[in-house]
């Protein structure tokens, strides 16, 4: 394939677009559990008018765009201060999640090495914690130490402290976890860290933007931010529950003398004085502009009103979920994440999985244990939560009578993933399917 000869017509190329997407995944109608967080059609309006207004401003040089850096430092500012941070809290942007994530273990890693003379880092983290730190950890060789959760599926504090090396440089705790929805004890890790000396980062990337107004809202949260003596960083994402175009994320560190490790500047090129905030260069502005008008449109009153929708929506899943046998519903969910898992010999989850798609729901399978995984993203799933429900219902009745629907579909691969008895394999079945994935 090669770029065409002759420029085709933007109608032309637009209409291209929207035909190649009738096989995307529908998360408009709420029948999607992850990957779209969607406020109203009205605020995702107002986030491509302010994207489109900075569109082709650049992030890289703040210098170049003022309104760019005054977007991002109020950004930053703002996130510091709904997660009660205090003045000496600084932060940057990100383009997402992954991106803070790398950043802080980049930091922390740095900070180690001049700080404690750590030479080969290690950090520890619950099984839990999001899979981007096993990434930071390969991109930044910093050794991940992987720790079972508790029963009650948060972080095992204890398991966590025995350990701690004299190389460790940084604990991690989620608010929530991605895989469970769980809160990890981030009081008792904050207080391990403070008597250890070493950092701790609160990813907050999927709850940062929601726990504040869910905690206000008067339901019961655990303390998990800034508040926590120990806490000595924070991620929380914009594009999730701060419902913001995709690209926008932020990382904010207890004070700007432990940011400065994030910091990159290479001096003597002659292309300049080059000094960077993360990992990109080239940073979008229409990203950074629309985050700023997400928070500045929404306002506390506006993400208090969606966090009680999701928070109904979420309740009424997850109590749903569990009056359904042959489902249990893994640990105990504060929030809006859950999975749930079968607890019947004759209910194959990933059968259960294959049968809701092929109801027109997009489903996430997970693993040890086998679970599927829901995320209540949008006021949309508040409207769709009963027919799922019964959908789901129908779906444990349907493999219950069909038992071969685990030799089948998804669920035949999953079941086959999860049966290797080296891990390696699964690492190569799936970089088979990644370079078929980008071809055309
Ligand atoms: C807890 C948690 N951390 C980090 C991430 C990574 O975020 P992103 O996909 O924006 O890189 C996610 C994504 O779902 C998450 O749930």
């Amino acid at each position: 394939m090669r770029i065409p000869e002759h420029g085709i017509g933007s109608e032309q190329v637009l209409e291209d677009i929207r035909a190649l997407q009738v096989e995307d995944a529908d998360w408009k109608s709420g029948h999607t559990w992850s990957l779209v967080y969607h406020a109203s059609e009205e605020h995702t309006d107002l986030l491509k008018d302010a994207y489109g207004t900075l569109f082709s401003e650049n992030g890289l040089n703040p210098i170049a765009f003022p309104s760019l850096r005054r977007f991002e430092a109020e950004v930053v500012k703002m996130t510091a201060t709904m997660l009660n941070g205090d003045e000496a809290v600084a932060g940057t942007m990100t383009s997402g999640g992954t991106e803070s994530l790398l950043m802080a273990v980049k930091t922390y890693r740095d900070w180690g090495r001049a700080v404690l003379g750590v030479q080969h880092p290690n950090m520890i983290l619950p099984r839990t914690a999001h899979a981007a730190f096993g990434k930071a950890a390969h991109y930044f060789d910093v050794e991940p130490v992987w720790i079972d959760v508790a029963d009650d599926l948060r972080a095992d504090v204890a398991a966590m402290r025995d350990a701690i090396t004299p190389e460790t440089v940084l604990l991690v705790g989620s608010a929530p976890n991605y895989p469970h929805g769980m809160i990890d004890p981030i009081e008792d890790l904050g207080a391990l860290a403070a008597e250890t000396g070493i950092g701790m980062h609160v990813d907050g990337c999927l709850g940062g933007f929601l726990l504040p107004w869910v905690e206000r809202l008067g339901y019961p949260i655990p303390p998990f931010d800034f508040r926590v003596p120990g806490v000595t960083s924070m991620s929380a994402d914009v594009h999730k529950y701060g419902y913001a175009a995709k690209g926008a994320s932020t990382v904010l560190y207890r004070t700007a003398a432990l940011r400065r490790y994030q910091f990159h500047v290479t001096t003597g090129w002659p292309g300049g004085i080059y000094a960077s905030p993360s990992m990109a260069g080239t940073r979008p502005g229409g990203a950074i502009a629309a985050a700023w008008a997400a928070l500045r449109s929404m306002g506390e009153d506006g993400y208090l009103a969606i966090a009680e929708q999701i928070m109904a929506a979420a309740r009424r899943l997850i109590d749903g979920v569990a009056a359904i046998d042959g489902l249990r519903v893994l640990g105990n969910p504060p929030a809006s994440v859950f999975a749930f898992e079968s607890d019947s010999d004759d209910v194959d989850i990933y059968a259960v999985g294959d049968s809701l798609e092929n109801m027109g729901w997009h489903m996430d399978r997970q693993v040890a244990p086998a679970s599927l995984h829901v995320m209540v993203t949008s006021p949309a799933h508040g409207e769709v939560a009963d027919q799922f429900l019964a959908d789901l219902e129908a779906a444990v009745d349907h493999v219950r009578a069909n038992p071969a629907a685990s030799q089948l579909g998804q669920a035949a691969l999953y079941g086959m993933m999860t049966t290797l008895p080296d891990p390696t394999m699964v690492d190569e079945v799936v970089l088979q399917m990644l370079d078929g994935l980008y071809s055309t």
